[in-house]
Parts: structure tokens; C-alpha cells; sequence
């Protein structure tokens, strides 16, 4: 009996894992003719610029080509280290606006700003082509050890 309850949660396990795998900073090329284009400005202040694809979110593409975004919860707007400044508030208009998790996010954001987003929640689309963002000098990353008293 428990050995055929074992057997059908294995069986159960194995259907869960056939779904896709994510992997944090993956992202496919655009195709040829789609390509749209994002730049970063490091903490340095260089600038980076890349092709992208539709959909490609700023943390994925970041993680992707070494840009310094930590994402320290995988882009599931739980944290505020990804957090990127959009340069030109014309293009920051053109963007969905933030619901209500991310807006919760970017109250803790170290340097917030009027075009503050989280890099995890925006995504490349031909309306925003050519959209720049800053890193922030810091991030702030709540931690258990945040809260302890010193
Ligand atoms: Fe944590 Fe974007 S990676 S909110």
C-alpha cells in the first residue's frame, strides 16, 4: 500500500519536472529584424548597449551579459535589487505602470527616483526601443541580519 502510494508520487513528481526549465539570466537572440535595444549605465557610469528581444525583462538581460544586477529573488518582485532608473520619463511613460507588489518593492529602494522601476518587471517591447536605464549606486537587500539589533 505505501509502496504503491510511493510509486504513484514518483509517477506524480516525474509529470511536475516535464515542464520547462527556467534559468535566471537566459535569454534567446531577437530574431533577425526584431532586434530591439536596451543600454545600461553601470555604476561607473559606462554605458552598455545590447540587442534584445520582445519580452526579454531588464533582469534577465542584465544577468545575461554581466551587467551588475544582483535579482537576489530570481525576479519575483520580492526584493529591490534589481532596481534600474529609466533615463528619459518619456520613454518611463510608455511603460506598464507598476502594480501594486512592485510599487511595495520600490518604497525600499535605495536612491528611489520618479523613474524607478525593478529590472525584473519590465520587458522589451518595440514601444520602449532604445530605453536606457541607470543602476543605482547601491541596492538595498533585506536580510534577517537587517533586522537584528547591533
Ligand atoms: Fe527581486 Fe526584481 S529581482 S524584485
Amino acid at each position: 500500500m505505501i509502496r504503491s502510494y510511493l510509486g504513484n508520487l514518483s509517477r506524480a513528481r516525474r509529470k511536475f519536472t516535464n515542464s520547462s526549465i527556467q534559468r535566471h539570466g537566459h535569454i534567446d537572440p531577437p530574431k533577425p529584424g526584431e532586434e530591439l535595444h536596451v543600454t545600461f549605465i553601470d555604476k561607473d557610469g559606462d554605458k552598455h548597449t545590447f540587442e534584445v528581444a520582445k519580452g526579454d525583462n531588464l533582469l534577465d538581460i542584465a544577468q545575461a551579459n554581466d551587467i551588475e544586477m544582483e535579482g537576489a529573488c530570481g525576479g519575483s518582485c520580492a526584493c529591490s535589487t534589481c532596481h534600474v532608473i529609466v533615463q528619459d520619463p518619456d520613454v518611463y511613460d510608455k511603460l506598464e505602470e507598476p502594480d501594486d507588489d512592485e510599487n511595495d518593492m520600490l518604497d525600499l529602494a535605495f536612491g528611489l527616483t520618479e523613474t524607478s522601476r525593478l529590472g525584473c518587471q519590465v520587458k522589451m517591447s518595440p514601444e520602449i526601443d532604445g530605453i536606457v536605464v541607470k543602476l543605482p549606486s547601491m541596492t538595498r537587500n533585506m536580510q534577517a541580519s537587517d533586522f537584528e539589533k547591533k
